[in-house]
């Protein structure tokens, strides 16, 4: 079984790598194909994975390249997770879009959108190669900004390509924690899009047990999002909000904290990881030992601005522990690969599962994964307030999705200017034009 890692010299990949060391079964991935556009980037991470190796007898082997090609050839599976642009790119969204007074997340708002389309041309391509060279596998795609992402490569791919992310299954193992609950066992009710979702239930034996959580304050303040979005507005809510939801709930503080910080996320990580990979260069370095402090850091720093504006300090112990994207991957790997029968929150395409979405909009929903695939479960709907959120966003995607297709300036102004968290087609105009001007990678923007 071969997995291609695009992105392989990323900094999570040592996570995924991990998590296949600990698979013996028969049918697990024995070789492992890294591809990045960077030798240097590929060499740090291979040093990494050297030292994990190590312990095991049956590692995966490993190899690394900058030929895309070579690198798809006879994949089982493809692991997508590319940063195009680099955190330079990130930090520069970021930037231009607090310039202007709203949010420049990676992956919501006006950020999300100058990520989306600098991302999407190079996704598709990706995909058309893939289709070519390796029309079998399956595409795992963790890309930001993932939903989006994913339905790019979905129009070339079909089902073929799986979007995951790792904040519904930590929020979901968080409120079963808090619960008492087993966090494997319990029913969890999330739907959205992905960075947009809502948890609201968590049934055990048929039991809904999420009203306990409500009405409990002190429950409520004992995990992140519990905190970031304070009891009154939970109960308000009637569920609990993806994380992401805190930059839409509390957008001007969100904005302001951004603002007010020392660094945005972008820039803070752009030095952090420039510091990883010129330390993994000098000779003598432990490989594994700093990719964990640098690791460490980072998990620690996660959305402190929006802490900082929520007003609730440090990171708690418990909420340290990632979602553990590598453990969605591989449990979706397993299903796939070997039937391993499983039900996983996943992005993929609607299929009437959010009634107000047409067919192909790739939702975020539990599906159940078997070797046909990832297959959405039928949920409740949504209440009209999440509705209009959902739709408005996806409506912006959509934008996005035209824009890089079509290479037309007006409807990359129409993206921005659509969004919830854009308030003025001024500020949508001036965006599309300083994120030209930053960007080379949206020199293809040049059609009216
Ligand atoms: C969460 C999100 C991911 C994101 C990751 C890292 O897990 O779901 O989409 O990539 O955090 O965020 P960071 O700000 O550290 O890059
Ligand atoms: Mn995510």
């Amino acid at each position: 079984m071969k997995l291609t890692i695009l992105g392989g010299g990323g900094f999570r990949v040592p996570l995924v790598y991990g998590a296949l060391l600990g698979d013996h079964a028969e049918g697990r991935v024995t070789r492992v194909a890294l591809h990045d556009v960077d030798a240097g980037r590929l060499d740090a991470v291979a040093g990494v994975l050297a030292e994990q190796a190590a312990a095991y007898k049956d590692a995966p082997d490993v190899v690394a390249t900058t030929d895309l090609d070579e690198a798809l050839r006879g994949a089982d599976f493809v692991f997508s997770a590319i940063r195009v642009g680099g955190l330079e790119g990130r930090a520069a969204d970021e930037r231009i879009a607090l310039a202007e007074g709203v949010l420049g997340q990676e992956t919501v708002g006006a950020g999300g959108i100058a990520y989306g389309l600098r991302t999407v041309p190079v996704a598709v391509d990706i995909a058309r190669r893939v289709a070519e060279l390796a029309p079998d596998a399956w595409v795992i795609n963790f890309t930001n900004p993932a939903g989006l992402v994913t339905e790019a490569m979905s129009r070339v791919l079909g089902d073929r390509v799986i979007g995951i992310c790792d904040s519904p299954v930590g929020l979901g193992r968080r409120v079963a924690k808090t619960l008492g609950a087993d966090p494997a066992s319990a029913w969890i009710d999330y739907v959205g899009l992905n960075h947009l979702g809502w948890l609201r239930g968590l049934r055990v034996g048929g039991h809904d047990q999420l009203p306990r959580l409500l009405a409990d304050t002190e429950a409520l303040g004992s995990f992140e999002e519990g905190r970031l979005f304070g009891p009154e507005w939970l109960r308000t809510l009637g569920a609990i909000p993806n994380e992401y939801l805190h930059y839409y709930y509390f957008n001007r503080e969100t904005v302001r904290a951004y603002q007010e910080a020392k660094q945005t996320r972008g820039a803070y990580l752009h030095t952090q990881q420039a510091r990883f990979y010129e330390e993994m260069r000098q000779p003598g370095t432990p490989p594994l030992a700093t990719w964990r402090r640098t690791l460490a850091e980072r998990e620690a720093t996660y959305m402190a601005a929006n802490r900082e504006a929520a007003g609730i300090g440090e990171r708690d112990e418990d909420d340290l522990e990632s979602g553990g994207y590598e453990k969605v991957a591989l449990a979706l790997m397993r299903a796939v690969a070997r039937n391993e029968r499983t039900t996983l929150i996943l992005n993929v395409r609607n299929r009437g599962t959010l009634s107000v979405l047409d067919a192909d909009a790739v939702v975020e929903v539990p599906c159940f994964v078997d070797a046909d695939g990832a297959h959405p479960v039928a949920v409740a709907p949504l209440p009209l307030h999440a509705v209009g959120l959902v739709t408005a966003v996806k409506a912006v995607e959509r934008e996005v999705l035209d824009a890089a297709e079509s290479g037309s300036r007006a409807v990359a102004v129409r993206a921005f200017a659509l969004h919830p968290l854009v308030d003025s087609v001024n500020v949508a105009r001036r965006l599309v034009d300083g994120y030209r001007a930053e960007h080379p990678g949206l020199g293809y923007l040049n059609r009216p």
